[in-house]
């Protein structure tokens, strides 16, 4: 597992992604920035196929976890690589059944991005538009949104893929306003040894061959495991949340703690 190292001030110093053959933070971003425009065509299915369909219940639960924020009538949400917008549009369905529907009065659902192919599959899949939800295609690490504007910021599968984990933390810490929360959904590896034996084996040996056949890219299905192998724990993660402005950080994690939920508070 990657870690952190230490700064000369003592403060922990955050990686990044580092995709094979990438020497630096601007090739990391441009290899992922590839990679997921070559397997958008595919990404949802092989997203519920790879994952027996529990990428759904995962984002559902999400969305529930955030319920209060979504039912309040002027909730401003961001939900970053938002890729195909699954996650995005389970919170919006979330808001909708406490009554206030994402067009409703002033609330805004922004989805970002810097794949445009996987907002052009975002988009398609939220016609007829919804009203106040919006795809745009932007970089994580240097958002183009002012300071203190959201409540809600989410990232499912993608805050993994960031070049740099301190950049991201603080445009995240940026963008919330005092007292937003920050909810990142992630793969980790199980607790438990035979678990994690089992997920190793799967996530090694099954994926890279079935997404490298249906995709076309088995690098992309190659990095996954490799990415979440090199990933912190959500131990380790709770920490950098911590120190990057967060407050009352907690994880729980589902299916087996295969993966985890973080949450925690803009201080
Ligand atoms: C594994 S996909 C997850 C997509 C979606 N959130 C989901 O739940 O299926 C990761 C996404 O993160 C996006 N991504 C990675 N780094 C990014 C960055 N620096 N800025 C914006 N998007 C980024 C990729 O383009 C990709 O769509």
């Amino acid at each position: 597992m990657e870690t952190s190292s230490k700064s000369t001030e003592g403060r922990e110093v955050l990686p990044g992604t580092r995709p094979e053959g990438a020497s630096n933070e601007h090739e990391a971003g441009q290899q992922v920035r590839e990679m997921f425009t070559r397997i958008a065509p595919q990404y949802d299915f092989l997203n519920h196929f790879l994952s027996a369909s529990f990428d759904r219940l995962w984002r559902r639960k999400t969305a529930k976890r955030f319920a209060d924020i979504l039912a309040r009538p002027d909730a401003q949400v961001l939900d970053l690589c938002c890729g195909t917008g699954d996650l995005l549009l389970a919170l919006a369905r979330q808001a909708s059944k406490s009554g206030q529907p994402a067009g409703a009065s002033s609330k805004r659902y922004v989805g970002a991005d810097f794949v445009l192919p996987m907002l052009a599959i975002a988009e398609r899949k939220q016609r007829p538009n919804r009203a106040g939800v919006t795809f745009v295609a932007a970089d994580a690490l240097v958002l183009p949104f002012r300071s203190a504007g959201f409540d809600l910021v989410t990232t499912a599968f993608g805050f993994r893929n960031l070049a740099n984990y301190e950049s991201g933390l603080r445009e995240i810490a940026r963008v919330l306003r005092p007292g937003g929360k920050l909810g990142i959904l992630e793969f980790c590896e199980p607790e438990n040894g035979l678990l994690a034996a089992l997920y190793r084996f799967y996530f090694t040996r099954v994926l890279p061959h079935i997404g490298g056949a249906v995709s076309g890219s088995r690098e992309a299905y190659t990095y996954l495991p490799n990415s979440v192998r090199k990933f912190p724990q959500p131990k380790m993660l709770a920490k950098w949340m911590e120190q990057s402005g967060f407050r009352d950080v907690e994880f729980e994690r589902w299916t087996c703690g295969i993966v985890a939920l973080h949450s925690a508070v803009r201080r």
